[in-house]
């Protein structure tokens, strides 16, 4: 039997020699390469933000640190998400290798304006991914992406508020001082169920 799928394909027997079972694929070869491509992508992100966090350690700074810190989890659990959706629609997901990060910044107002600038890309690549689930008439990935497509508006506010704040802040080492201590305060935030 076939069931209707995005995508060009449709449905693959798992085990029709024997007929057993037979997995429906919900998701087209197209939105499965890209997602596939998006998992990569957002363990970049996430290593990449590590490498920012190691920076700011080595430069004193260990509230910069901490944000760092957390904004690469939280990308893994970006990437996870995408991971997770590939598997629930009976795709496979393969993983690719990552470069290498970025790993040496002349200042930490540096650091925040090539987060931002990462971000912007990403945001790039999410309508992209979105654009190709309209094109494919798949629904269910729209539905899915639509997260990403509002927190990437939340990921380019929160680096682009650190950006105004340290060109505020100049050279006055009171204020970043003050300012690593705020940013120190961030945590993961917790992920809800479903
Ligand atoms: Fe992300
Ligand atoms: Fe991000």
């Amino acid at each position: 039997m076939q069931t209707f799928c995005p995508g060009d394909r449709y449905s693959k027997d798992r085990d029709e020699a024997e007929g057993e079972k037979e997995a429906i694929i919900l998701i087209g070869n197209a939105v499965e390469e890209a997602m596939n491509e998006q998992i990569k992508n957002e363990l970049f992100s996430a290593y990449q933000y590590l490498s920012m966090a190691a920076y700011c350690e080595s430069e004193n700074l260990p509230g910069f640190a901490q944000w760092m810190r957390a904004q690469s989890q939280e990308e893994t659990v970006h990437a996870m998400k995408f991971y997770d959706f590939v598997l629930d629609c009976n795709g496979r997901v393969v993983l690719r290798g990552i470069d290498g990060p970025v790993v040496e910044f002349g200042s930490p107002l540096e650091v925040f304006e090539q987060a931002l600038e990462h971000e912007k890309k990403v945001t790039a690549m999410i309508h992209d991914l979105y654009g190709l689930a309209v094109r494919e008439n798949d629904y269910a990935s729209q539905t899915f992406l639509q997260w990403f497509v509002t927190e990437q508006v939340e990921e380019e506010k929160n680096a682009g508020h650190v950006v105004e704040t340290l060109k505020m802040v100049g050279d006055k080492s009171e204020a970043l001082f003050l300012l690593d201590r705020e940013l120190g305060q961030r945590r993961v935030e917790e992920q809800p169920a479903g």
